[in-house]
C-alpha cells in the first residue's frame, strides 16, 4: 500500500510516492516558468501544473516500486493564488500567484474595513486572494462577470483528479474570505469582498476525503479506480506535517522561493497587527502562525539570473568559512514585503558598494539581507508568545552550508537538518493521503530524525545582532 504526495510550488511540481511505514520510495519532478507581464505581476496557466503532474506520473510508473498500490493522493499548492473557473469548469484566465502584488490597492481598501481583521485573523495582504478578485472586476469586468468558481490552487488540483469542488482549510485561510477562528467560510468576509458562497468550493479538513480519482486519469496513470483524493494543504501546512510541526511550539524555517518562520499553535489567537500570518493548520483543530517574506532564494535566483551563475555556484564561491557581517547591505524587497512590513511598494536594493566589491560580495551580501528578513519573521511570532527553542530548517537554500550556518547565527538558534529535508510539502501531502486513507488517523506525522543540528557560530553572533540592527534602521529609513 502506498500514497502518493503532490507539491505544487511555484518553479516546478514535486511528486512522491511514500510507503506504509512513511518511507519515501521515490519521486519524480518537473519544472516550469511564471510570467511577469507587468511589474509586480505573476501568473501561471494551470494548464503548466496538468501537464507537470502527468510528466511526473509517468517517471513515477516506469521507476518506482509501489507506484501501482497507489491508495490515497494529496496535494499541496502555493498558497492564495486565484483559478478563476466558468461554469462548465473552464479556465478563464491565468492564475494569478501568492507573489503577485498588483491588487495592493483593493488590499489596502478591504484591509481598512475595521471587521476584517478581526473576522479573517490576518491582514489583507496584497497576495490575498480576496483583493485579487476585487482587481478582477475592476479592470476585467468580462471575466469577473463569468466567475462561477474562485479555487487556490491545490483545490484546482483536486477539482482536476476529482472532478469535485473541494478545497482544504489550510489554503482557505489564506483569501480573506474564511473565518479562520470557525473553520469556514465567512458569510460576511464573502460580502464584503463582493463573493458568494456558491462561488467557493466545499471546505473540508487536509486528511478528510475531497473525491476519487476520476477514472480517465486512474486509467492513463495505470491506477486503481478508487483512488482517495484527500482535501491537501497550503504548502507551509504540508510542509509543516511533513516536518511532524503539529503540537504547540513545533516549527520551521523555511528558505524556498517565499522565506518562511512558521510555529504550530494548540489555538487560535490571532495578531494581525504583527503583520504575522494565522492559519488554519491541515489537522483539525491546530491552527499555526508564521511569518512570510516575499524574496528569498528568489533574491539569490535574482543575483544568478544577472550574473549567469546559478545560485550553487554563487554560495559555494562563499567557501565554508563563516565571514563577518559584510559592510554591503541588500534590502530583500524584489517583490515588496509582508511580514513585518506589510508594503507591496517596498522595492529591494544594495548599499554601500564601492570598487573593490565582486561578484561574490554581493551573494554574501544577499544571503545576510534574506537571513536579516528572516530575523524579522521570528521577532514578529515572538510577539505572539512564542519562544521557539530551536527550529528545523527546510528549503532549496538549506542545501547550502554557508547560507544555513549563517541563519543559525543571525537567528541566535540551533537549526535542525532533518533527513529527507528535501521531499517537504510533497512528504507531508503523502501522510495527508494517508491519513485520509485511514480515516483521518494523524498518528505517522512524527518528526524526522535530525540529520545535524547547525548550532549559531558564537564568535560572531554579537557582530550579526549589531548588523541586523542597523539593518532594521536602514529599512526605516528606506520607508520614510
Ligand atoms: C504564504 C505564501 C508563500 C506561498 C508560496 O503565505 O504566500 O509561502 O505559499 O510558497
Amino acid at each position: 500500500m502506498t500514497f502518493l504526495g503532490v507539491d505544487l510550488g511555484t518553479s516546478g511540481l514535486r511528486a512522491v510516492v511514500m510507503n506504509a511505514q512513511g518511507e519515501v520510495m521515490g519521486s519524480a519532478q518537473c519544472s516550469y516558468g511564471t510570467s511577469n507581464p507587468h511589474s509586480g505581476w505573476s501568473e501561471q496557466d494551470p494548464a503548466l501544473w496538468k501537464v507537470a503532474l502527468d510528466q511526473a506520473m509517468g517517471t513515477l510508473r516506469e521507476s518506482v516500486e509501489g507506484y501501482e498500490q497507489i491508495q490515497a493522493i494529496a496535494v499541496s499548492g502555493h498558497m492564495h493564488g486565484a483559478v478563476l473557473l466558468d461554469e462548465a469548469g473552464e479556465v478563464l484566465r491565468p492564475c494569478i500567484l501568492w507573489n503577485d502584488t498588483r491588487a495592493h490597492h483593493e488590499a489596502a481598501a478591504l484591509d481598512a474595513i475595521p471587521q476584517m481583521r478581526d473576522l479573517s485573523g490576518n491582514i489583507v495582504f496584497a497576495g490575498f486572494t480576496a483583493p485579487k478578485l476585487n482587481w478582477v472586476q475592476r479592470h476585467e469586468p468580462q471575466i469577473y462577470a463569468q466567475v462561477a468558481k474562485v479555487l487556490l490552487p491545490a483545490a484546482y488540483m483536486n477539482f482536476h483528479l476529482s472532478a469535485q469542488y473541494v478545497g482544504d482549510l489550510s489554503d482557505a485561510s489564506g483569501t480573506s474570505w474564511c473565518d479562520v477562528a470557525q473553520r469556514q467560510w465567512s458569510t460576511e468576509l464573502l460580502e464584503l469582498g463582493h463573493m458568494r458562497p456558491d462561488q467557493m468550493p466545499h471546505l473540508v479538513e487536509g486528511a478528510s476525503i475531497a473525491g476519487t480519482l476520476r477514472p480517465e486519469l486512474a486509467a492513463r496513470w495505470g491506477l486503481s479506480a478508487r483512488v482517495t483524493v484527500a482535501g491537501g494543504a497550503g504548502d507551509n501546512a504540508a510542509a509543516a506535517c511533513g516536518i511532524g510541526a503539529i503540537d504547540e511550539g513545533a516549527g520551521f524555517v523555511s528558505l524556498g522561493t517565499s522565506g518562511v518562520v512558521l510555529i504550530a499553535r494548540d489555538a487560535y489567537q490571532a495578531l494581525p497587527d504583527a503583520a504575522v500570518h494565522t492559519f488554519c493548520h491541515a489537522v483539525p483543530e491546530r491552527w499555526y502562525q508564521m511569518g512570510v517574506m516575499l524574496s528569498a532564494t528568489n533574491s539569490l535566483n535574482w543575483l544568478g539570473t544577472i550574473t549567469g551563475q546559478s545560485p550553487s555556484d554563487l554560495t559555494a564561491a562563499l567557501g565554508t568559512q563563516l565571514r563577518p557581517p559584510s559592510d554591503i547591505q541588500f534590502f530583500p524587497y524584489l517583490s515588496g514585503e509582508r511580514t513585518p512590513h506589510n508594503d507591496p511598494a517596498l522595492r529591494a536594493g544594495f548599499s554601500a558598494l564601492s570598487i573593490e566589491h565582486d561578484q561574490r560580495d554581493l551573494t554574501q551580501a544577499v544571503v545576510e539581507g534574506v537571513s536579516f528578513g528572516l530575523k524579522d519573521c521570528l521577532n514578529a511570532l515572538r510577539q505572539t508568545g512564542a519562544a521557539p527553542e530551536a527550529l528545523y530548517i527546510i528549503g532549496g537554500g538549506a542545501q547550502s552550508r554557508y547560507w544555513v550556518e549563517l541563519l543559525a547565527t543571525v537567528l541566535n538558534l540551533p537549526l535542525h537538518l532533518p533527513k529527507g529535508a528535501e521531499f517537504g510539502a510533497a512528504l507531508g501531502a503523502a501522510r495527508l493521503a494517508q491519513a485520509a486513507h485511514l480515516g483521518g488517523h494523524l498518528g505517522h506525522m512524527s518528526m524526522p530524525d535530525v540529520a545535524e543540528v547547525i548550532m549559531p557560530y558564537l564568535a560572531l553572533v554579537d557582530r550579526f545582532e549589531a548588523a541586523y540592527e542597523r539593518f532594521v534602521d536602514a529599512v526605516q529609513h528606506r520607508k520614510t
